[in-house]
């Protein structure tokens, strides 16, 4: 037995083809279940016991031997077969499809670029708040409709907590804990309980802007929205700003900016005015001011809000606020930004 395995041993040594058949027959020949090494394992019930030991270890060295070369044969044929129907490895890879950045982080990360330009710094406060730095140190009279269930989502009554309706509470919390001068952007989610349609959803994204400092005026202010408006909208970007009220702010007012889809001229988004309001703005109030402990008498400061998918239905026409929230790749691969 010992003369057959290594007669065999030399066979599968000295074994070479690059005919597919004659490899595939040799295969046959030693390793199918009628095959020769096949047979051999067959045997060795009769080889003697004090023999078992070698001639195991020999047996198995052929088997390996044998298998290795018909998968060394086997694979040195697919390389050379390359180009004719086999796996050509000089061909080019298939290129990573990149994501891209949600259109709301685009357009945040613009915004907060924009405001960087000018000294503003980025803070950020929690989405689950208490009525302090939500209502009451911004103005709110307590019969206001915000503190309504029906506005607001609580989670907790008696005391109140609450998900935060707008990011001024950002404000208070950034003027309870520095000192002036205070120049900075709050960007983040809120949440309101509205029913969901092409133009509100329940969660959405806010930026808000602070600057305190001694002799701010509305003058900064709206050199500074005109700015904004220049850079996120274009140079030709006229700015208006129309007399509102919020209770954080005196005087308050809102800003539109010219429509950039029709110039000015009228169109179905702007609704034929020319004018797209964008955010609500104002001098912070100098109750707020002293509700956080600021000198009033010293300082004063202008605030502005904006909504984020506000300015990104304008900025991209986009005219379904839920296309932001359903994750469809065929509209979000439509955003390619630096930002
Ligand atoms: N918090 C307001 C809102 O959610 C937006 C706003 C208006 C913020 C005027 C301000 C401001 O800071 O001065 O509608």
């Amino acid at each position: 037995m010992i003369t057959k395995i290594k007669e065999l041993l030399t066979e599968v040594e000295s074994f070479h083809s690059s005919n597919p058949d004659e490899i595939e027959n040799f295969r046959i020949k030693l390793l199918s279940k009628k095959g020769l090494v096949t047979a051999l394992f067959a045997d060795f019930k009769l080889v003697p016991n004090e023999d078992k030991k070698l001639v195991g270890q020999m047996l198995n060295e052929l088997k390996d031997k044998a298998l290795n070369k018909v998968n060394e044969l086997k694979a040195a044929l697919e390389v050379a077969s390359h180009g004719k129907g086999g796996m050509d490895l000089t061909l080019p890879g298939y290129p990573d499809e990149l994501g891209t950045r949600h259109p709301i982080s685009i357009v945040k990360n613009e915004i907060i670029d924009i405001f960087a330009r000018l000294g503003f710094t980025i803070s950020e406060g929690p989405e689950i708040e208490d009525d302090w730095h939500v209502f009451t140190a911004l103005n709110f009279p307590p019969e206001h409709p915000a503190r309504d269930m029906q506005d607001t989502f609580f989670i907790q009554k008696n005391p109140d907590i609450l998900l935060r309706t707008h990011t001024s509470s950002v404000q208070i919390r950034e003027m309870e804990h520095s000192k002036p001068p205070i120049r900075t952007i709050s960007p983040g989610r809120v949440f309101r309980n509205e029913a969901i349609s092409a133009r509100a959803h329940c969660i959405f994204h806010q930026i808000e802007g602070l600057y305190i400092d001694e002799n701010v005026s509305f003058a900064d202010l709206k050199q500074t929205l005109l700015y904004f408006a220049h850079e996120m909208f274009g140079e030709k970007t006229k700015i208006r700003l129309r007399p509102s009220y919020f209770p954080f702010t005196e005087p308050s007012a809102e800003m539109d900016v010219s429509c950039n889809l029709c110039g000015g001229k009228g169109c179905n988004v702007c609704k034929y005015t020319g004018w797209l309001e964008v955010l609500g703005c104002g001098m912070v109030d100098p109750s707020v001011l002293e509700n956080t402990g600021i000198d009033s008498k010293k300082y004063t400061g202008f605030a502005f809000g904006m909504g984020v998918e506000r300015i990104t239905m304008l900025k991209y026409g986009v005219k379904d606020l839920r296309l932001y929230f359903e994750n469809d790749v065929r509209f979000l691969r439509q955003f390619q930004s630096a930002y």
